[in-house]
C-alpha cells in the first residue's frame, strides 16, 4: 500500500469515527440537503403561516414531537390514525400543520422526507417561534410501520407519582434532569384543558381533597377556572405567570405551589428532579435554553429507525400499503 493510501484509509476512518460520534445511526443535521433542499424552508414557513393564523401553534407542535417520540421513538407514530386516538393523546393537535408541509413536500419531492422528521423539524421551528431557543435538528428518521393506540401507555400521564415519570422517561434513554428541562421548557408556553387539572382542585388522589402541594393563594384561581362540575374543556396557561414567553418562570411556579398540572409539582417530591429545578429557577446564564435545545436534540433520537424498520410514509395519517 502506498503512503498515500493509508493516508486515505485512515482520514476515511477518522471520519466514519467522527460522523458516528456526532449522529444517532443516520442522524445528521442537513441529512435531505441534496435530496429535499426545500424540505426545511417548507416546514418554516407552514409553521410561521399556521402561528400567525393561531398564536397557540408552537405549543401544540412541540407537544406532538414529545408524543412522537415517547411511543416507539420518533417514527411518526402518533400521526397514524389507530394511534392518534388513543385516550393518552387526548388533546394532541398539529396534525393539520403536519400534513399540509408533507403534501408541499411530496410535490417537490416525492418518497423521500419521511413525517417523523417532519414532526421534528416542526417542533423546533415552533421553539424559536414561541421564543425559545434556536437550535439544528437533525434528520434521516424513518417512519414506523406499526401503530397501535395500545402502545401509547407510554406516555407520562399527569397523575403518575415521580417515580413512574422518572422510569418512563429512563425508558426512553433521558436523565432526571432531562425530564425537568424538557418539561419545563414544554410547559413554560401552552395551556391545559379543566379535564387533566379538575381531579387535583377536588378528588386528589381519590380522597375528596385538593392536592396538598397546591399554593393556599392559588387553589381558589384554579377552582375559579375549572369549578368541579364546569366545563372540561375550558384552558388555562401551564404558566399562569408568564405564560406567553419562554422563560425559567415555569420553575419557580413549581417551587411555590403554582403548578397548574399535578405532574409539574411532583418534580419537587424526588431529591434528583427538585435539585434540577433548583438549578433551572436560579439560572442566570441561558443554561435552561441551552440544556432544553440539548435535550431536545436527545429527545428526537429515540427509538430512530433504520431503512429496513421504517419506511418514507407516502401520507402520514396510514401506513404505506
Ligand atoms: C412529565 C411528563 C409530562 C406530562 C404528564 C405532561 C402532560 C401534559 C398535559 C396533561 C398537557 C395539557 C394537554 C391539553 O389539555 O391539551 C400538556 C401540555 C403540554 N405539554 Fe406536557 N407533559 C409532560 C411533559 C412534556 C414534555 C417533555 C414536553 C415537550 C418537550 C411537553 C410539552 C407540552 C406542551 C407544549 C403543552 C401545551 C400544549 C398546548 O398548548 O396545546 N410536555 N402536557
Ligand atoms: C374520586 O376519585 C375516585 C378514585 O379515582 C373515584 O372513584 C370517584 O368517583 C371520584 N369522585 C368524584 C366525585 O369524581
Ligand atoms: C367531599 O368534600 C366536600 C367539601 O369538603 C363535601 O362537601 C362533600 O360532602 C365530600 N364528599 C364526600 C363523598 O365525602
Ligand atoms: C436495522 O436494525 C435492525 C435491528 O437493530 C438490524 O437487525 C438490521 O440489520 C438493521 N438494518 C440496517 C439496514 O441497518
Amino acid at each position: 500500500m502506498s503512503s498515500i493510501t493509508v493516508l486515505l484509509v485512515f482520514a476515511f476512518l477518522l471520519l466514519r469515527g467522527f460522523d458516528v460520534c456526532l449522529s444517532q445511526g443516520q442522524l445528521k443535521v442537513g441529512f435531505y440537503s441534496q435530496t429535499c433542499p426545500n424540505a426545511e424552508s417548507i416546514v418554516k414557513s407552514v409553521v410561521a403561516k399556521a402561528t400567525a393564523d393561531d398564536s397557540s401553534t408552537p405549543s401544540v407542535l412541540l407537544r406532538l414531537q414529545f408524543h412522537d417520540c415517547f411511543v416507539q421513538g420518533c417514527d411518526g407514530s402518533i400521526l397514524v390514525d389507530n394511534e392518534r386516538a388513543a385516550v393518552e393523546h387526548n388533546g394532541v393537535g398539529g396534525f393539520d400543520q403536519i400534513k399540509t408541509a408533507k403534501e408541499l413536500i411530496e410535490a417537490q419531492c416525492p418518497g423521500v422526507v419521511s413525517c417523523a422528521d417532519i414532526v421534528a423539524m416542526a417542533a423546533r421551528d415552533a421553539v424559536a417561534l414561541a421564543g425559545g431557543p434556536a437550535f439544528e435538528v437533525e434528520t434521516g428518521r424513518r417512519d414506523g410501520k406499526i401503530a397501535m393506540a395500545s402502545l401509547a401507555a407510554a406516555i407520562p400521564d399527569v397523575k403518575d407519582s415521580i417515580g413512574t415519570l422518572k422510569s418512563k422517561f429512563k425508558g426512553s434513554g433521558l436523565s432526571e434532569k432531562e425530564l425537568v428541562v424538557l418539561t419545563g421548557g414544554g410547559h413554560t408556553i401552552g395551556t391545559t384543558a379543566c379535564f387533566f387539572v379538575v381531579d387535583r382542585l377536588y378528588n386528589f388522589t381519590g380522597r375528596n381533597i385538593s392536592d396538598p402541594s397546591i399554593n393556599p393563594k392559588f387553589l381558589p384561581v384554579l377552582r375559579r377556572t375549572c369549578p368541579k362540575n364546569g366545563d372540561a374543556s375550558v384552558r388555562l396557561q401551564l404558566d399562569p405567570i408568564t405564560g406567553n414567553s419562554f422563560d425559567d418562570q415555569v420553575f419557580k411556579n413549581i417551587k411555590k405551589g403554582f403548578s397548574v398540572l399535578a405532574s409539574d409539582a411532583r418534580l419537587l417530591d424526588d431529591v434528583s428532579t427538585k435539585k434540577a429545578v433548583d438549578f433551572y429557577r436560579g439560572e442566570d446564564d441561558g443554561s435552561f435554553a441551552r440544556d432544553f435545545a440539548a435535550a431536545m436534540v436527545k429527545m428526537g433520537r429515540i427509538g430512530v429507525k433504520n431503512s429496513s424498520q421504517g419506511e418514507i410514509r407516502r401520507a402520514c395519517n396510514a401506513v404505506n400499503k
